[in-house]
């Protein structure tokens, strides 16, 4: 079934060390967890099923892994009602009617299971992403972002790429991928995935950063930010974070906050500040409303060294 799975690919990766420095370079800080599955993904010719809150760089993955390997990246988008037209292939339909009526006026009177053959063949296929990556002859990586917005029954289309890497077309028959592409599917876990799909995939969470890693993230995003800043960002947003909220600031979130701070000018995050430049990380005034609180409160409690500006 996966023999082409375990056989004959080159390992794209020395070193799951290697592969987070390369990420790294490509301005994507993983850490052991992230690079581990990866590294592992390639040895086993296995998809990644990449889970975890919205904003945490599960689509930037697949992206700087494509940068690493110099790879293209093809994206399917999933969404509800996507189908087999959009995801895997189309027959181009007017040109098949226009070969048709151009053989119905020639005169040598072609017969029909000519036409037919020739109205199935290569030529009047629209590739779709899940195709277009099996059939690649370059070296690609396919991202099928959100896969949990599509239905469930939809899940099936993917599940003879993912665990067989080929697609078949009645007819023209079974096609084959000539190489094993690198395969991400990320999901916000909006619903409970099919067995069948996570059966043949690698699992991975990702959550979001801890505090180095954040901090370093935004250092590597946000250029004129100073290390104290960087610093003071990361400790605010993960006081935050530990706030019972009903959605939690991501790290776009945690970017846009700093790029806002160095726009401001600010060099020192006090409560003030956070306060009245919180509504760039929350988007819900309730959620708004009891992070003003509770800065404010940490204010009031550490009068005079807030612990928002001092390391601890
Ligand atoms: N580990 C990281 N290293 C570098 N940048 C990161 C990292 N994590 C997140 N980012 C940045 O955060 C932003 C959001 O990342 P991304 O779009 O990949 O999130 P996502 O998990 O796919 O979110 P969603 O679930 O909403 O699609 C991007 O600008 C990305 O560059
Ligand atoms: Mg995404």
């Amino acid at each position: 079934m996966t023999d082409i799975a375990t056989t004959a690919q080159q390992p794209r990766f020395d070193s799951v060390e290697g592969l987070r420095e390369s990420l790294r370079k490509v301005d994507y800080l993983s850490d052991e967890g992230i690079a581990g599955i990866v590294y592992l993904a390639d040895r086993l010719g296995k998809p990644i099923l990449v889970e975890g809150p919205a904003g945490t760089g599960k689509t930037q993955l697949a992206k700087s892994v494509a940068e690493v390997l110099g790879a293209r990246l093809i994206r399917l988008q999933c969404y509800e009602g996507l189908d087999e037209s959009k995801a895997l292939y189309e027959w181009n339909y007017k040109k098949q009617l226009l070969r048709i009526q151009a053989s119905k006026s020639e005169t040598s009177g072609q017969d029909w299971d000519d036409i037919e053959d020739d109205i199935f063949s290569d030529d009047f296929l629209l590739e779709r992403p899940l195709l277009e990556a099996i059939r690649a002859e370059d070296p690609v990586v396919l991202l099928i972002d959100e896969v949990d917005r599509v239905e469930v029954e939809t899940e099936a289309l993917l599940l003879e790429i993912l665990s067989d890497y080929q697609v078949s077309i009645p007819e023209l028959g079974t096609v084959t991928a000539r190489q094993i592409p690198m395969v991400f599917l990320t999901s916000n876990n909006t619903r409970e995935l099919s067995e069948a799909l996570k059966r043949r995939c690698l699992y991975l969470h990702v959550d979001y950063p801890d505090m180095d890693r954040e901090k370093e993230i935004v250092m590597t995003k946000v250029p004129d930010l100073s290390e104290s800043l960087a610093d003071q960002v990361a400790r605010v947003v993960r006081s935050i974070r530990q706030l019972e909220l009903k959605k939690s600031p991501s790290v776009s979130e945690t970017l846009d906050w700093a790029r806002t701070l160095v726009l401001l000018g600010v060099e020192q995050v006090d409560a003030e500040t956070a306060a009245s430049t919180i509504n760039i990380l929350l988007k819900y005034q309730s959620d708004i409303a009891k992070a003003v609180k509770e800065l404010t409160a940490e204010r009031k409690s550490f009068d005079k060294a807030s612990p928002l500006s001092t390391s601890s």
